[in-house]
């Protein structure tokens, strides 16, 4: 049946217009324990949502709606490797690349766990090698500085990840990435580079996506400057799905590290795709990510829905999008080492669930995928944070902060913490025109010093920012997108969207080397002209 048929849908409905009125205030003044009873720990992270629209009915009704749209049936289909991306015939594995038990996971008949355990084992084995310095380059120079060539989840997970573990990282190796096709991506990223000292690796799943080709023959162009052609060997690898189109490129299949066609590429940094980051931080260090991975995905599968931490902040998802008619989420971490954490999940989510249709190909008549976006606090509070307070909008936000800093240093963490609870707490109950008016505040200001308040936010803290809180920290955002897309009826594992782009800038990209200006829409044939005059 349609979502919005569904009764578990209608009883949403009736709920939401019999309290939309309410207020957080109101729900904290009622209750005295709201705090402990709405909130959750699962491993490392403890995660409180009691400020949040909602009382114990409304979680019920959605958790009834999670039932109806037989939601836990969809994931155990999903970690059973049935092949529920359905337009492109595939198995949804990402769960079996951290699996940490000895149980088999069969993709067509065949168990999947020793080819993973093989790549991961490969992995280590060359990150090991960069590491101790024993993997030379063309010169007998070691190589220290390492090139990550990749886009999209070939690229934001290894980025995000690298730069959230900074701190567990090899400080003498040099991490660089290089994603966009804008040229100055790879002039800055190789400025002052030796290229004897320096590794390339090339991630993409297909080894087709045209920016990470063409920076790829730009990367073996610098190198071939100065080296001969034998030194690809030594300066190349490969991270792909793809060994034909590895080996057309030169780069010799010892030199790649395989994955799958069940590991979708916004999902797959635990895959091969992870390699820099198991340079940066190390085999051990990259299995206690996986562990971390490991723990969420235990917790997701085994978890009653009513604790069940993934399901909770997707059911408040749905609640703000199609109830309230929120458009956006914010993620904001308060911490700096995870200050691509939102851009990671950027595409995570709104490739994953930004769709109209529904599975079989339906127009959806309500809202779907959020956009997400967010920037770490307390920068943020200083740009973008007054919209979040008095502006028209509602922005549910998840604040994410950690018990215990990395870094010790004077008053730092105890002020960043401060900050993380004062504003979730500005932003939950706001100040009224009379504590205004108590405060003498004179008359013409109170209207723009007011705070409504009643502007929802949950609020994750980690014990520390380690790898493997880090990977329960990640796989508890996947698992939340997987279980609205659930809800919401779309394929959230494949992405046409990106499509028509691509084949319109191969066109275009023709136009432009041939000088031509014609076109079939009168902006894009003047806009042409303009690049080519
Ligand atoms: O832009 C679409 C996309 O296919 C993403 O889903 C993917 O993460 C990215 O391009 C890179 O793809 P590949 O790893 O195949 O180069």
């Amino acid at each position: 049946m349609e979502l919005t048929q569904l009764p578990e849908w209608r009883a949403l409905d009736e709920h939401f217009s019999a309290n939309k009125n309410i207020h957080l205030r109101q729900l904290f003044a009622a209750d005295p324990d709201r705090g402990p009873q709405f909130s959750l720990r699962v491993g490392s992270l403890f995660a409180d949502y009691s400020k949040h629209l909602i009382t114990s009915q409304t979680l019920a009704l959605l958790l009834n709606l999670v039932r109806a749209r037989q939601v836990t049936e969809a994931r155990d289909a999903m970690f059973r490797g049935d092949k529920i991306n359905t337009t492109e015939q595939r198995a949804v594995l990402h769960t079996a690349l951290r699996n940490q038990s000895a149980e088999p996971v069969l993709v067509d008949g065949q168990d999947v766990m020793p080819g993973v355990r093989h790549e991961l084992a490969k992995m280590a084995d060359f990150a090991n090698k960069i590491r101790t310095r024993q993997w030379l380059g063309q010169t007998a120079k070691p190589v220290k500085n390492i090139i990550n060539i990749g886009i999209g989840g070939s690229d934001l997970g290894p980025v995000m990840v690298t730069e959230a573990l900074k701190f567990y990282a090899q400080a003498d190796l040099h991490l660089a990435f290089v994603s966009n096709i804008d040229g100055t991506d790879f002039v800055e990223a190789t400025r002052g580079l030796d290229p004897a000292e320096t590794l390339f690796i090339v991630a993409s799943k297909t080894f087709t996506t045209d920016e990470t080709m063409t920076n790829a023959q730009t990367a073996r162009a610098w190198l071939l400057k100065d080296l001969p052609a034998a030194a690809i060997a030594k300066h190349f690898v490969a991270l792909s799905t793809n060994t034909k189109a590895v080996t057309e490129f030169g780069i010799d299949p010892v030199n790649m590290f395989g994955f799958w066609d069940w590991v979708g590429g916004r999902y797959s940094l635990t895959s091969a795709i992870g390699l820099s980051i198991m340079v940066a931080i190390g085999p051990d260090n990259f299995h206690e990510l996986l562990q971390g991975f490991y723990d969420m995905d235990e917790h997701f599968k085994t978890a009653p829905l009513e604790q069940n931490l993934p399901v909770i902040l997707a059911v408040l998802g749905i609640w703000y999008t199609n109830f309230y008619g929120a458009e956006t989420e914010a993620i904001l971490p308060y911490d700096q080492y995870l200050h691509r954490f939102p851009a990671y999940f950027q595409q995570g989510n709104m490739e994953s669930n930004g769709k109209s249709v529904t599975k079989s190909g339906q127009p959806v008549s309500y809202a779907t995928g959020p956009i997400v976006w967010g920037e770490p606090g307390t920068n943020g509070q200083h740009a973008f944070y007054q919209l979040l307070h008095q502006g028209t909008h509602l922005i549910p936000a998840d604040f994410i902060g950690t018990r215990l800093p990395l870094n010790k240093l004077g008053e730092h963490h105890r002020k960043l913490s401060a900050n993380l609870l004062a504003q979730t707490k500005a932003l939950a109950f706001g100040k009224t025109a009379d504590e205004l008016i108590a405060e003498g505040v004179p008359p013409e200001l109170i209207a723009h010093k007011t705070f409504s308040g009643n502007r929802p936010t949950t609020t994750i803290l980690l014990d520390q920012l380690t790898p493997r809180s880090l990977g329960q920290l990640i796989a508890l955002y996947e698992h939340k997108i997987f279980v609205q897309g659930v809800i919401w009826d779309v394929n959230s594992f494949d992405q046409w969207g990106v499509e028509l782009g691509k084949v319109l800038a191969t066109d275009i990209y023709r136009q432009l080397q041939t000088n031509d200006t014609s076109n079939d829409d009168s902006s894009t044939s003047n806009l042409l002209k303009q690049l080519l005059s």
